[in-house]
């Protein structure tokens, strides 16, 4: 089976796609570079010992990908390309919506008329807005407070309207939690360009003593030390949901759509703390003002995707603290 992934090298698209090979999966990466970097094909290759076919292609352009549809029999697609900074996306909405909803709708227009009928979408907990009750199920309430979540939200919305309107397609969405962590090889993982917007890329500059410390985000929620609360989720344990998203976007039709978290929840000195511990390093941190738009907790019910597809993350928050830094202590070596 072949597949099509685009943003296959971006941080979650390269570990999906190491997985996809794993299972022996063909896989035809389309990515535009504008958030990754072409040394990853060489990356995954050492990973896998397997060879993927790279198109330099911006998904928002129709004529270049008929060109990959002509060439490739492509049986799925996986659909990570989009831009993902919130910050950035609510100074420039314009880029958010042009970028993630044309994508999308170039991507399917493209499929369907190569009768490509198998889809998944990566979304994010950002459409549950702030959910009045914890651990979130797919079923809450959708909302979103800025440009890109919106984005995803509306995406989400073509996509039904796409199934209602074909009954052979078939959507897998999948709504992550906060991904970090990287490859155990330390050859592949997030390395933003800039001063990091994330927590764990943060932490990792400030171990690394790129950055002179950590400020910490308010501790005055309602949480068990103060400071916000996320369900942090092994970017390959993430990964491996998509090979069984794949599976299941080929044995049904319609919108599937999951949860994918650990259904655990740690604030940020939670974090800092075994990120401390488990790399026997310091990370100096300071408390400031809440950010606005942040909420105290959010944490995942993934009882629907163990139940549905059989997957469950495996890999701790100790496995995550570890797997960051290493990616960049050997990033640093090269
Ligand atoms: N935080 C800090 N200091 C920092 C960065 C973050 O204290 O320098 C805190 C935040 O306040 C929050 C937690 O760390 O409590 C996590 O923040 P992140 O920016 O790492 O992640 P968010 O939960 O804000 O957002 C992430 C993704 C979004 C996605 C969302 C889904 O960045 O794309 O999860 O819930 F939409």
């Amino acid at each position: 089976m072949k597949i099509l992934v685009t943003g296959g090298l971006g941080f979650i698209g390269s570990h999906t796609v190491c997985e996809l090979l794993k299972e022996n999966y063909e896989v035809v990466v389309a990515d535009n570079l504008s958030n990754s970097s072409i040394d990853v094909i060489d990356k995954i290759k050492t990973i896998t010992g397997k060879e993927i076919v790279f198109y330099n292609c911006d998904v928002c352009i129709e004529e270049s990908l008929e060109e990959i549809f002509k060439k490739e029999q492509i049986d799925a697609v996986i659909h990570f390309a989009a831009y993902k900074a919130v910050g950035e996306s609510v100074s420039n909405p314009i880029m958010y919506y042009e970028n993630n909803l044309i994508s999308t709708i170039k991507v399917c227009k493209v499929m369907k008329k190569y009768n490509v009928k198998r889809f998944v979408f990566s979304s994010s907990a950002t459409v549950y807005g702030s959910p009045k009750t914890l651990p979130i199920k797919e079923d809450f309430p959708l909302s979103t407070t800025n440009p890109y979540g919106t984005t995803k939200l509306m995406n989400e919305k073509i996509l039904e309207d796409i199934c209602l309107s074909d009954s052979d397609f078939s959507v897998v969405i999948l709504r992550y939690f906060n991904p970090i962590g990287a490859h155990e090889s330390g050859l592949i993982g997030e390395n933003p360009k800039g001063i990091p917007n994330n927590l764990m890329p943060y932490i990792v500059r400030v171990a690394n003593k790129e950055l002179k410390e950590l400020s910490v985000f308010g501790n005055d929620y309602n949480t068990h030390d103060g400071t916000g609360v996320r369900d942090y989720i092994h970017v390959v344990d993430l990964a491996k949901g998509h090979i069984k998203a794949i599976e299941k976007a080929t044995n049904s039709t319609g919108v599937n759509i999951y949860n994918l978290g650990t259904g655990t929840g740690y604030s940020v000195l939670d974090l800092v703390e075994t990120f401390k511990k488990v790399n026997n390093i310091d990370v100096p941190y300071k408390i400031v003002d809440r950010r606005p738009g942040d909420i105290a907790e959010c944490y995942a019910d993934p009882t629907k995707a163990y139940e549905e597809l059989g997957w469950k993350a495996e890999l701790g928050i100790e496995d995550m603290c570890k797997d960051s830094y290493n990616f960049i202590l050997k990033q640093n070596k090269k």
